[in-house]
């Protein structure tokens, strides 16, 4: 459990917030909501991280509280809760949390009895800029202000003074590779990527469960391929923290060529050139889409890509091959496999004893795929990896050198029913200490019939957790939450995606607006430019998905027409208590179901209060 970091160092009282209305005359949103972030342990203690004023929440009433949380490395969660309504904020995080958390509060006077704050709960701005490290903030892919965009930042662990440069390199490289033309690509106007660079008095990360002196203190747990760490969370909170909207989520990027990371609170990863931006895209989908994983063997299966049985509709029934419109009952499938061996080894291989393991087939499955990964083990010849003695061909992927990588064996045969025998034997003694298995999976298919193979076929597809029990996957290998080297997110997930980041990013990013009163007449001459994010016809560069804007203005709800489309609306003459209001409409074949309406922006121009 966490102590409270921080003192309230700086209580700087801004304005009471007005009714929580997410209109404001002819203007972006500007009224902010409060955010409350919680550190919440296992037994559900909470500590107050911060209560500040933040970006908007879109689709969110008064009243209502928009949650998220994100699991932290120990075991707990950070949980954000934004509100309009103070009471509401304060009443949700109450039910939230274990332990009472006015009493929790220093220095906070305005809070009131126990049972909740009698006076409105004044909006405080800690000064997280005291606490913060040195942060040297640079853009890397940018595409509007932070207060209309989701924000991610690189922060740099392990990385000396002498070593600002490549700590840039090694940043962009990453932001280039997840947003360039793939993974990020098409969402990428609703994103601004940030390098933000803190020297640390050594090179590298810690091993063996020490850090380094470093900026976040990251470290492996022993010297093997596997988690990253991070040792100081209060100083990594404190630096996202003090940029304010410019940090939605923290990537720590520890200065190590191999394969690292961690997920959640914040997103930690190595620079390694083969799987940096995998852990990176992979956690990040976690984390921004909010859902679990869709390989086999884990824990948690949640979100839009995941259904716990066949029930319809199924989450995904808008996407289904062929569509819910045809036969459901056809389209509602289970393609048929099963796993009858999940493990995650992670063991150091050696060259007197060969790692094995057996398992059982039932032998009525017409396929199957052995899967692995394996890190240390740069040749051919270091390592054989047999099954019922025969050599299954192993060869690592080409300039892999010493870093981890996932290989995936398919063998269009059936396993004969009865046991058999999974073997890997490291050949070259050089090797030992280095060479490890992280991962070993066989997975048995039914035929091309039972299990429809087919990459963009969207079905019913079975994944088996850690205790062998099925829950259900849109695609078979199409979605990087599965296959981790695969650059892609399934379409499921990226219309999960496009709503997560529509949740705090608004279609129009400004409405300017001028105007003069004809002092004779009493009329109005006004105009009213929209300024919007920068999809369809204004994306700076072309994109596969079919997309469009629609734009609709009206006056005293009148719909006129000869501005439908037009950006600039400007009248001359107008009754000065007009109101004129614009509908502004995306649309992409990447989102099929809107829900929330989070597709459409709305703004109202009343002339009486702009002029
Ligand atoms: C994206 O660009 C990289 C680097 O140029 C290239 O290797 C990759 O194949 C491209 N991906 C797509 C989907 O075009
Ligand atoms: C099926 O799973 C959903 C969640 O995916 C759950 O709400 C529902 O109760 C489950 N139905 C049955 C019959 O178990
Ligand atoms: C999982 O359950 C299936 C069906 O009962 C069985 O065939 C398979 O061997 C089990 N796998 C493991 C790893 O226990
Ligand atoms: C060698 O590896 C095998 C299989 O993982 C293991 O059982 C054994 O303890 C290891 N031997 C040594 C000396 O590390
Ligand atoms: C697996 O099965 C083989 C052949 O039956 C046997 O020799 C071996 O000891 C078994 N290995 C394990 C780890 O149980
Ligand atoms: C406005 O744009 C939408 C999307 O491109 C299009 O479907 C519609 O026909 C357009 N309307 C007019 C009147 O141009
Ligand atoms: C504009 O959007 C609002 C809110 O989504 C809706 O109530 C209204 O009917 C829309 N008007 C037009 C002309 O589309």
């Amino acid at each position: 459990m966490l102590p409270i970091a921080y003192a309230w160092l700086s209580l700087l009282i801004i304005a009471l917030l007005g009714p929580g209305r997410a209109e404001v005359h002819g203007q972006s949103p500007k009224t902010r909501p409060l955010e409350l972030i919680l550190l919440q342990d296992k037994e559900g203690t909470c500590d107050i991280l911060a209560l500040r004023n933040t970006q908007h929440v879109r689709g969110l009433r008064q009243g209502g509280v928009h949650a998220k949380t994100l699991p932290t490395q120990f075991g707990g969660q950070r949980v954000s809760l934004v509100a309009y309504d103070q009471r509401a904020l304060w009443a949700s995080a109450q039910s939230q949390c274990a332990n009472t958390l006015s009493g929790d509060i220093p220095h906070e006077q305005a809070l009131g009895p126990q049972d909740g704050p009698q006076q409105p709960m004044a909006p405080r701005v800690v000064d997280f800029a005291v606490r913060a490290p040195q942060l040297q903030i640079a853009p890397l892919v940018q595409s509007g202000d932070p207060s209309n965009r989701v924000d991610l930042v690189f922060f740099a662990d392990g990385y000396t003074a002498d070593e600002h440069a490549k700590f840039l390199q090694d940043a962009q490289r990453l932001a280039d590779d997840i947003s360039y033309n793939q993974t990020f690509n098409t969402v990428k106007p609703l994103l601004n990527f940030w390098a933000a660079f803190t020297p640390s008095k050594e090179s590298g990360i810690g091993v063996g469960g020490k850090p380094k002196d470093t900026a976040f203190g990251l470290y492996r747990d022993g010297t093997e391929l596997r988690g990253v760490y991070y040792s100081k969370p209060d100083v990594v909170q404190a630096a996202c923290l003090s940029m304010g909207d410019a940090c939605d989520y923290a990537i720590l990027m520890g200065n190590d060529p191999l394969y690292g990371g961690l997920g959640g609170e914040f997103t930690v990863i190595t620079p390694s050139l083969a799987n940096g931006p995998p852990v990176l895209r992979h956690e990040l989908g976690h984390s921004i889409i909010d859902v679990g994983e869709e390989y086999d063997g884990d824990f948690g299966y949640f979100g839009v890509n995941a259904a716990q049985n066949l029930s319809t509709p199924v989450p995904w029934a808008h996407w289904l091959t062929p569509s819910a419109t045809d036969s459901a009952a056809q389209a509602v499938r289970s393609e048929r496999a099963v796993m009858p061996l999940q493990t995650y080894a992670w063991t150091m291989l050696n060259t007197s004893t060969p790692w094995s393991t057996n398992f059982t087939s039932s032998g009525l499955y017409a396929r199957h795929l052995v899967r692995f990964s394996l890190s240390g083990l740069p040749q051919a010849k270091d390592l054989s990896v047999r099954l019922d003695g025969e050599d299954l061909g192993w060869v690592p992927k080409p300039g892999i050198g010493v870093d981890r990588w996932h290989y995936d064996i398919y063998r269009d045969e059936g396993l004969a029913g009865g046991a058999h025998e999974v073997k890997f034997t490291l050949k070259e003694g050089k090797r030992e200490g280095v060479a490890q298995l992280c991962s070993v999976e066989i997975v048995e298919f039914g035929d091309e019939t039972q299990f429809n193979s087919t990459p963009g076929h969207y079905s019913m597809y079975p994944t088996f957790n850690y205790y062998n029990e099925t829950s259900y996957r849109p695609t078979n290998e199409d979605c990087l939450m599965r296959l981790t080297p695969t650059p892609n997110f399934c379409k499921v997930c990226i219309e999960g995606l496009w709503m997560s980041l529509l949740r705090r990013v608004d279609l129009i990013d400004d409405v300017a607006t001028a105007c003069s009163t004809n002092a004779a007449s009493g009329t109005v001459d006004f105009s009213a430019d929209l300024l919007l994010v920068p999809l369809a016809g204004y994306r700076a560069d072309v994109v596969a998905s079919r997309e469009s804007y629609t734009i609709m203005w009206t006056k005293d709800g009148e719909t006129l027409h000869e501005y439908t489309n037009k950006t600039r609306l400007a009248v001359e003459g107008a009754d000065a208590d007009a109101v004129y209001a614009v509908n502004v409409t995306f649309t992409t074949d990447e989102v099929r179901v809107d829900k929330d309406g989070l597709l459409t922006s709305h703004r109202r121009i009343a002339l009486s209060e702009i002029c």
